[in-house]
């Protein structure tokens, strides 16, 4: 074999070693299951723009996208599956303390405002998890009125 084949083949190997290598998912399943949707004040279209642009990785149930059976792309998206749900679950958005949750309602609205959230790698791919300014306002807008509901419960 000449080098270049040989290279070829070394890296065609280590494609086909990484197929095997499945990472656990995030089970899939129903997000309309999500507890945070129905203990929490979440007007439909709110959940809907939450679970359509968010959910995916800030909750324990992803609609994987066909590529992701494919490695390593599966690895990648289940990093940022792990990072963003460490950072905020709404699966377990119920549990966090008062403060917490102030804390995130907070960063819910910067991050969109800032356009850091949804990541921006993940809408390049996926045009229909982008926010318009009409949803991002519906967002914030909630996120503000839920954070002022927990300031007053805070402050009795
Ligand atoms: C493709 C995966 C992905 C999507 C989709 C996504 N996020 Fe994130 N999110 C992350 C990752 C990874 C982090 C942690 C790293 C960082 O902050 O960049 C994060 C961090 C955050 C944080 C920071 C938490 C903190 O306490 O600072 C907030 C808030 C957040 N995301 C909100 C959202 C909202 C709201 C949406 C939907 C509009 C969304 N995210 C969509 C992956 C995602």
């Amino acid at each position: 074999m000449t080098g270049k084949r040989k290279v070829f083949f070394g890296i065609a190997a280590v494609f086909l070693l990484l197929q095997f290598l499945q990472p656990t998912r995030n089970n899939g399943g129903d997000p309309r299951h999500i507890k945070f949707l129905h203990t929490f004040p979440v007007p439909e279209n709110v959940g809907k723009i939450l679970s359509n642009s968010c959910f995916d990785c800030h909750s324990n149930y992803t609609k994987y996208p066909w590529y992701t059976m494919i490695q390593p792309f599966g690895r990648w998206m289940g990093s940022h599956i792990a990072e963003g749900k460490s950072e905020l679950n709404f699966d377990e958005f119920d549990s966090y303390s008062n403060r917490r949750k102030m804390s995130k309602l907070k960063s819910i609205s910067s991050s969109i405002e800032d356009r850091s959230m949804p990541l921006p790698s993940y809408t390049m791919i996926h045009q229909s998890t982008k926010l318009s300014a009409k949803e991002q306002k519906i967002i914030t807008d909630w996120a503000s009125a839920v954070l002022d509901s927990l300031e007053k419960k805070d402050n009795r």
